[in-house]
């Protein structure tokens, strides 16, 4: 198995760790490559790749959407999202899938099973690809009320009329969001405020927040970041962001390998792995 990522930049990823063992954990032969290109490099590794016998890449900032032109096909996702981190190469065709919204659900369910039942209201703070991808999948998850809450108020409301069909979902400023945190069963921060080193940031307060909702910030350096220390001190509960990026590896290696493997086993030694950074 010829396995990749492609992106900038990409020197610290920890999808190569994740991409290894699972090839170790399958007793599949092959290796995970980074291919870090600037933008004027891109579509010269594009063609190499597609020359080369690579089984399957993944797709990281800054091209998850530039990478769709050299396509051959897309799956639902993908095409609705209008972005790509997962491709597979079959026969010489590159088919581009997008495992990011569906990664988020599974880690989300694999550590409260109750959580996401249909009448939750949800929030989602941050309007870039992270917000547009959890928003579909939440939608695809039979959830009705998903608000969302960006700085740039017009952005969160373009996520919702881009994505909702039928729309009863509201786009609100942070102010607006922090000062109706109570109605929410679920807060999902999606931004990069908080990410090392400025991890004092935080982008809303949440001193409203209603008892067991849960707090998601999908930043994973720190694993505990501001918002979630603070979630923690309001008796919330917490979901780190290190289980979407290990659950969409996982989903893009079953579209590659065909093989499924268990998160709940894999979560304990990536933990450690991130603490020992
Ligand atoms: P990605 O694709 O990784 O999700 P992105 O497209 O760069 O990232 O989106 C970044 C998101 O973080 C946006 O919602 C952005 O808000 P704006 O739309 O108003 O730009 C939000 N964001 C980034 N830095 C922020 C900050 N300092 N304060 C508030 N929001 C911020």
């Amino acid at each position: 198995m010829q396995l990749g990522l492609i992106g900038y930049p990409i020197a610290h990823s920890l999808s190569p760790w994740i991409h290894n063992r699972l090839l170790d954990q399958h007793g599949l032969e092959g290796e995970y490559q980074l291919y870090e290109c600037n933008a004027e490099q891109f579509p010269y590794q594009m063609e190499k790749l597609k020359s080369s016998k690579i089984n399957g890449f993944n797709v990281t900032v800054p091209y998850k959407e530039k990478v769709i032109p050299y396509l051959d096909g897309l799956d639902e996702a993908a095409k609705f999202l209008g972005a790509v981190n997962t491709v597979k190469v079959d026969d010489g065709r590159l088919i581009g899938y997008n495992t990011d919204g569906q990664g988020y659900v599974a880690s989300l369910l694999n550590r409260y099973d109750d959580a996401l039942k249909p009448f939750d209201k949800v929030l989602i703070l941050g309007s870039g690809g992270a917000a547009r991808g959890i928003f579909y999948a939440l939608l695809k998850q039979g959830i009705k009320k998903v608000d969302v809450a960006n700085r740039t108020v017009e952005k969160a409301q373009q996520v919702i009329e881009d994505l909702q069909v039928q729309s009863t979902s509201e786009a609100l400023s942070l102010q607006k969001a922090e000062e109706n945190l109570s109605q929410y069963d679920h807060i999902i921060q999606t931004t990069s405020v908080g990410m090392a080193p400025e991890i004092n940031r935080k982008l809303i307060s949440l001193t409203d927040i209603g008892p067991n909702t849960i707090v998601s910030d999908i930043v994973y350096r720190p694993m505990k970041t501001s918002l979630l220390k603070e979630a923690e001190r309001q008796g919330a509960r917490l979901h780190y962001g290190h289980g979407m990026l290990l659950n969409q590896a996982i989903l893009a290696f079953e579209i590659w390998t065909g093989k499924s493997t268990n998160a709940s086993e894999m979560l304990k030694a990536f933990e450690e792995k991130l603490k020992g950074e």
